[in-house]
């Protein structure tokens, strides 16, 4: 029965909550399955591009409580660290001579870079000709609509979970609405939109996991991250389990079968948890590499979860080995932007 759930979703048919929910939950012969089909759909949708996003993460300063996270403000153990908007720059000019076409700001939730900051890097690195994701957290609606006019293309904020009850107890202050609320207005704006989900919070239900990709699907995002809970040690969450990989993969695997077009990167979760992770989700879906390109001195402070910069070496170093074991699996680079096909671009 599950084999012709896969064949009515590889068709583009509707499936029921019950038949996604036996996907979610699948597990050797049938996983193996539904990875090969929506690598298939993958290839039949977009080919064999994976579009390489440089990622800098520009402070791990933040206001949030978050339970799972190890840049949580409580979290006295960590040593913060902001760039400077010269060095952003900088960083950005490296990523374009290292053959990059987008870069992703991540960060905190810092005040600190406030709406004109942020907007004059953001036209800076738009000047060198380089798309621009921002993933700054939940800011104000002018701040969000100033970034957008000054050029930024993409936005990324995870919705986490859509479990309202398990989304209030692990964000202390916040609220599902908000975040729901912010991913509305950013898609108002015109950005692409990148929502996703952990896969294996504590209290999690695998139901949950059907809505959660469903929530993606009607939003509609242009991208979605989904990755492994990985349980960090300075966080209320240290001895909770971490979400399972092949599990990860499955909701993976179903995010590109509900939507054929979507961004789906290879997150660095999946990486932390096994070493071949982030390849592994290449082969059930994905088509997205964020390669970490903060500058040394700071990259080892970012840490959401421990094990996160698991490929190590330059940033040349990185680039070449992305692209032999893209080669290996017979993907290549993409060669344009990688804009949203939703956004026709
Ligand atoms: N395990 C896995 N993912 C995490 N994130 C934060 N902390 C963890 C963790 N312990 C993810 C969140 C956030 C993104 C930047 O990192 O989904 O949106």
């Amino acid at each position: 029965m599950e084999t012709q759930t896969l064949k009515q979703l590889a068709a583009g048919e509707e499936c029921s909550r019950e038949q996604l929910l036996a996907l979610v939950e699948a597990e050797s012969p049938l996983q193996q399955a539904l990875w090969a089909q929506a690598d298939r759909v993958r290839a039949r949708f977009l080919g064999q591009e994976v579009h390489l996003r440089a990622l800098i993460e520009i402070s791990n300063y933040c206001c949030c409580h978050c339970l799972y996270c190890g840049l949580r403000s409580a979290n006295g153990r960590l040593q913060r660290y902001r760039m400077s908007p010269e060095e952003i720059v900088d960083t950005a000019k490296e990523a374009l001579q290292l053959g990059y076409k987008t870069v992703v700001l991540q960060s905190g939730e810092d005040p600190w870079y406030d709406g004109d900051k942020i907007a004059g890097i953001v036209s800076e690195i738009k000047k060198l000709g380089l798309a621009v994701t921002l993933s700054l957290g939940e800011r104000r609606p002018e701040e969000l609509a100033l970034w957008r006019r000054v050029g930024a293309d993409r936005y990324l904020l995870r919705h986490e979970t859509i479990d309202r009850e398990l989304y209030q107890g692990l964000h202390p202050g916040r609220s599902l609405e908000a975040r729901l609320e912010t991913l509305e207005q950013l898609r108002r704006l015109g950005y692409q939109v990148g929502a996703g989900m952990m896969v294996g919070l504590p209290q999690q239900r695998t139901e949950t996991l059907v809505e959660d990709l469903l929530f993606l699907r009607r939003l509609p995002v242009d991208m979605a991250g989904i990755g492994p809970f990985v349980a960090n040690g300075s966080t209320p969450l240290a001895d909770a389990p971490s979400g399972r990989v092949d599990r990860t993969l499955n909701v993976v695997a179903l995010a590109r079968l509900l939507m054929p077009y979507a961004h789906l990167p290879a997150t660095t979760a999946l990486g932390a948890l096994e070493s071949q992770g982030r390849w592994a989700a290449l082969q059930v879906g994905a088509n997205v590499v964020m390669p970490n390109i903060t500058p040394r001195e700071y990259r080892d402070k970012y840490e959401l979860y421990p094990n996160k910069n698991s490929i190590q070496g330059s940033n040349s170093d990185a680039r070449e080995n992305i692209e032999k074991v893209l080669q290996g699996l017979n993907r290549r680079i993409g060669q344009g932007y990688g804009h949203s096909r939703l956004v026709g671009g």
